[in-house]
């Protein structure tokens, strides 16, 4: 891959719920000695209510609204890593804010294991087993062609989050070193 990384560009991480975004992000931001931004959790402050709150009391395309404006407001910066929620990639307007911030890694894994990490988690309005997981399920393949438009993909569920660190780390080094060869 020949694609020039400035050192200070920004890296975000795409992916659908469950797909580690949020623990990596972290992790990853730490590993490079950037800030790391959680795109919901910036949400959560601007407004001062939690996800589903927002989701039951102004509904999903307030939400959506909420995601594009946050995520416009920091698309100028650089070293940030950031966590992005499951469906920012559904707005074709996201996608330039995505990628004036920097690097796009999709965080990818099969249904079966983001079933098994959703079953384990709560408080998401979109996967919530009381509503079964057909619509789920339909949802994340549905996704699936606007993830690869990423320009990365790194499976996370066949390694530990330290080890998908590793791996991105990896990359952007190897990205690094073509770039300059
Ligand atoms: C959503 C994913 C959630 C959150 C909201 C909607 C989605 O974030 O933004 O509940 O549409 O996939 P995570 O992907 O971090 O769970």
């Amino acid at each position: 891959m020949k694609k020039r990384r400035p050192d200070c560009q920004s890296i975000v991480l795409i992916g659908f719920m469950g797909s580690g975004k949020t623990t990596i992000a972290k992790k990853l931001s730490e590993r490079l000695g950037f800030e790391c931004v959680d795109l919901d959790a910036e949400i959560v402050k601007t407004v001062g209510r939690s996800i589903p709150e927002i989701f039951r009391c102004d509904g999903e395309a307030i939400f959506r609204n909420l995601e594009t404006h946050v995520l416009r407001s920091i698309a100028n910066r650089s070293r940030l890593v950031v966590a992005t929620g499951g469906g920012i990639v559904e707005r074709e307007e996201n996608w330039g804010s995505l990628r004036q911030l920097g690097l796009v890694i999709y965080l990818s894994a099969d249904w079966s294991t983001l079933r098994e990490r959703l079953e384990q988690g709560a408080g998401r309005p979109l996967a919530n087993a009381a509503d079964g997981w057909e619509p789920v399920e339909k949802l994340y393949r549905k996704r699936l062609p606007l993830y690869a438009q990423a320009d990365l993909q790194v499976r996370t569920d066949t390694a530990s989050p330290d080890a998908t660190v590793a791996a991105i780390v990896n990359l952007l080094e190897r990205m690094d070193h073509e770039s300059k060869g």
